[in-house]
């Protein structure tokens, strides 16, 4: 199947999940940061026979420890593999070093640098080992979410395909299977955390508030991505 022949729109995520496999097999990679999201996505994976998929996580070193949690318990539960990346020892080491343990709160810019360090350059790592890519992007996420396709060659990551089988689900939807399911989350979750990034990067929302408010709250919503999905497409 080609891409400009397959209609993906008109795809559910169980059948976006098999095509990736069929397609790609265990060139295809799973990213997850265990969010509700993800969760959702393995717990598919799992129900279509657990791959082949690389169920991979980029490990920034500033987790939450209900993180560290819940990829204990996808391992033990879901008995899935997860291939863990971290970012590179002297650029943390430098950093710390000489911007302290905290810079990203000092400006936009810093908050990027420890970013990159953190997630993006591994995650070109685990790209670089992957010919296709699926994430649990929703375009309810916010603004720099909206436009987001369910399959795409990624501009990005040139010649990477990326796949996002919740493009457009709600988070009702997400919840529901979940509920359903009884899909294990992060503990977080139930106090406030709709969205788990690094730990001193996420607060728990107010009622009302956007689920992505909690992110780097401190800066405005148009920066609020760090490189692993980036908006100017
Ligand atoms: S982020 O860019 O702001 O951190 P978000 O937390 O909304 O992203 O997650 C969106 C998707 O990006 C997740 O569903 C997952 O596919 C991927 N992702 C985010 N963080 C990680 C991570 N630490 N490791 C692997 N994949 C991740
Ligand atoms: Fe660094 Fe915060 Fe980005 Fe994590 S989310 S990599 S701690 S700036």
């Amino acid at each position: 199947m080609t891409l400009q022949a397959a209609n993906f729109e008109q795809k559910s995520a169980e059948e976006l999940l098999r095509w990736s496999m069929d397609e790609y097999g265990a060139d295809a990679g799973l990213a997850s940061s265990f969010g509700v999201e993800d969760m959702v996505l393995i717990d598919m994976v799992a129900k279509l026979g657990g791959g082949p998929i690389t169920l991979f996580t980029l490990d920034t070193g500033r987790l939450h420890e209900e993180t560290y949690e819940i990829m204990e318990r996808v391992r033990a539960a879901y008995g899935l593999e997860i291939k863990t990346y971290f970012p590179d020892r002297d650029q943390v080491e430098r950093l710390v070093r000489e911007k302290g343990f905290f810079s990203f709160r000092e400006s936009v810019d810093n908050r990027k640098e420890c970013c990159r360090i953190r997630k993006v350059e591994p995650l070109a790592r685990a790209l670089g080992e992957l010919k296709a890519w699926v994430t649990g992007l929703r375009r309810e996420q916010g603004i720099t979410r909206t436009d987001i396709p369910k399959v795409a060659e990624d501009r990005d990551h040139p010649p990477l395909i990326k796949i996002n089988p919740l493009a457009d689900w709600t988070q009702e939807q997400i919840h529901a299977y979940i509920k359903k399911h009884d899909v294990p989350i992060n503990a977080l979750h139930k106090k406030n955390y709709p969205s788990i990034g690094c730990a001193p990067c996420t607060r728990p929302v107010e009622r009302g508030e956007d689920v992505r408010a909690g992110r780097w709250w401190w800066e405005n919503p148009e920066h609020k991505e760090c490189g692993l999905h980036p908006t100017d497409r």
